[in-house]
């Protein structure tokens, strides 16, 4: 098959050529875009003059037909055309002959790539925005259930401080709510329309940039025709946010493994997102979790290997950076997916929270609270930190929890403490008095759903 840029060719590119850099099997998903793309430039160059009007139509109203036909599943597209671009221009050539070979006049596929792939992510970043919000006002709600169930913190995995469930959750928002802020970002650089820069050094035709920039819904048009058609840092960029989100969603998965276990049973998942062994009849799996986890890889690969794709690349384009698709689309179909199952199955967990305080209630999680006990009874902290050490030691030793001290054990550690030791030390009052800005105290906690809401709101 002749190829479209053929005429300086003797002979046709070898069978395993077409084959090796044809990108059509991937960036055929492309489709829309590329036309969408090719019915603006081909109105562009209608009302520049650039070409006749009629001609202009004729290829905008044919552009339309194959777009529908595509819809309906009646094209199949061809290896060796190459890829999505070089396809769609042959079939518009093939039904309306000369005038469908005007289409491409002032235009190269590099900044045609270029613009199909930025139009391509935008919309993609509006899909993946919509799924974290969906997430988010999951979060919310459990949170909002559990603003009194008392759980163990941990530092190092280790029972720390108590909190609530409502807190730890919120912590997840935060993350997700920096995610979806980091989209937004990443979607302001690539809304910048690069046609016009043609292959590298523009275009003599006297181009609308703006017109097309306009009716594409970009905010601006790129500055440098170099850049214009070299620049794949927006690419980077999600992959980059992309990864952070697996990365929250890896440690969200791992706690939610953690808890569902027999030895911390914080948490049930439901049936309809666990799964079972073939060979021991009672377990109980955390598959969809796991798997989620196991996916921040995939995306954390695609990310280092677009860079490295896109490292020491000169100026301007070169075929290297078609290997910018494959890994950004996996990417993004990993991270929908995930986030989707991922919400699905937060929604529908059990929570123990009997087994959560009886957690909180081991592990002196209120050794820290006793110590600002004495504190507030005019003892420096060292030295408060010194005495509570030995009566932790104290306790393991004699295998009680420090509540469950008499007064006259007590009196032996410090002359300063009193009767109201016990309401100071309960877990309850541990919470409730961390009502600092961001502290897991219920009015704090109840301020930052607030503020949560207000943002999801805002979406
Ligand atoms: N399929 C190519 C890509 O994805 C399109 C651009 C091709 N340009 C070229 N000069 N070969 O990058």
């Amino acid at each position: 098959m002749p190829k479209l840029w053929g005429g300086r060719f003797q002979k046709n590119t070898d069978k395993i050529v077409d084959d090796f850099h044809s990108s059509i099997r991937f960036d055929s998903r492309m489709y829309k875009q590329d036309i969408i793309g090719s019915i603006t430039h081909a109105k562009m160059l209608g009302s520049c003059g650039i070409i006749p009007p009629q001609d202009s139509e004729l290829i905008q109203k044919t552009l339309f037909e194959i777009l529908s036909d595509i819809d309906n599943g009646q094209i199949e597209f061809e290896t060796d055309a190459e890829d999505i671009h070089m396809n769609v221009e042959k079939i518009l050539i093939e039904r309306i002959g000369d005038v469908g070979k005007k289409l491409h006049t002032g235009r190269s596929r590099n900044d045609q790539v270029a613009l199909d792939i930025r139009m391509y992510l935008k919309s993609e970043m509006d899909e993946l925005d919509s799924l974290i919000v969906v997430l988010l006002n999951t979060i919310i709600k459990l949170a909002e259930e559990n603003l009194d169930t008392i759980m163990p913190g941990y530092t190092h995995l280790q029972r720390a401080q108590p909190i609530t469930f409502a807190h730890h959750l919120m912590a997840y928002f935060q993350m997700f709510r920096r995610d979806v802020e980091r989209l937004y970002d990443c979607y302001k650089r690539t809304n910048v329309m690069p046609l016009g820069s043609g292959a590298l050094a523009g275009t003599t035709y006297p181009l609308d940039r703006d017109m097309v920039a306009r009716e594409l819904g970009f905010d601006s048009i790129t500055e440098n025709s170099l850049d214009g058609v070299s620049d794949r840092d927006f690419v980077i960029e999600l992959a980059s946010c992309l990864s952070i989100i697996m990365m929250h969603l890896s440690r969200f998965s791992e706690e939610l493994i953690l808890w569902s276990s027999y030895e911390f049973g914080f948490i049930e998942m439901d049936d309809a997102y666990s799964t079972g062994s073939s060979i021991m009849p009672q377990k109980k799996n955390p598959d969809v979790a796991e798997l989620v986890r196991g996916k921040a890889g995939r995306v954390y690969g695609s990310l280092m290997s677009i860079l490295t794709v896109m490292k020491s690349l000169p100026l301007a384009y070169n075929k290297d950076m078609q290997e910018d698709k494959e890994g950004i689309f996996d990417s993004i179909d990993t991270v929908k997916m995930c986030l989707n199952v991922f919400t699905n199955m937060l929604a529908t967990i059990k929570v123990k929270s009997g087994n959560m305080l009886k957690a909180a209630q081991g592990g002196f999680t209120n050794a820290t609270d006793i110590a600002d006990y004495l504190v507030k009874k005019g003892i420096p902290f060292r030295t408060a930190h010194e005495i509570i050490g030995k009566m932790v030691l104290y306790c393991i030793q004699n295998d009680k929890s420090i509540d469950q001290l008499t007064m006259d054990e007590f009196k032996e550690f410090s002359e300063s403490i009193q009767g109201d030791i016990y309401e100071e030390i309960s877990l309850k009052k541990c919470v409730s008095e961390r009502k600092l800005p961001g502290g897991p105290a219920r009015e704090s906690v109840q301020k930052s759903i607030d503020n949560a809401r207000a943002f999801v709101e805002s979406k």
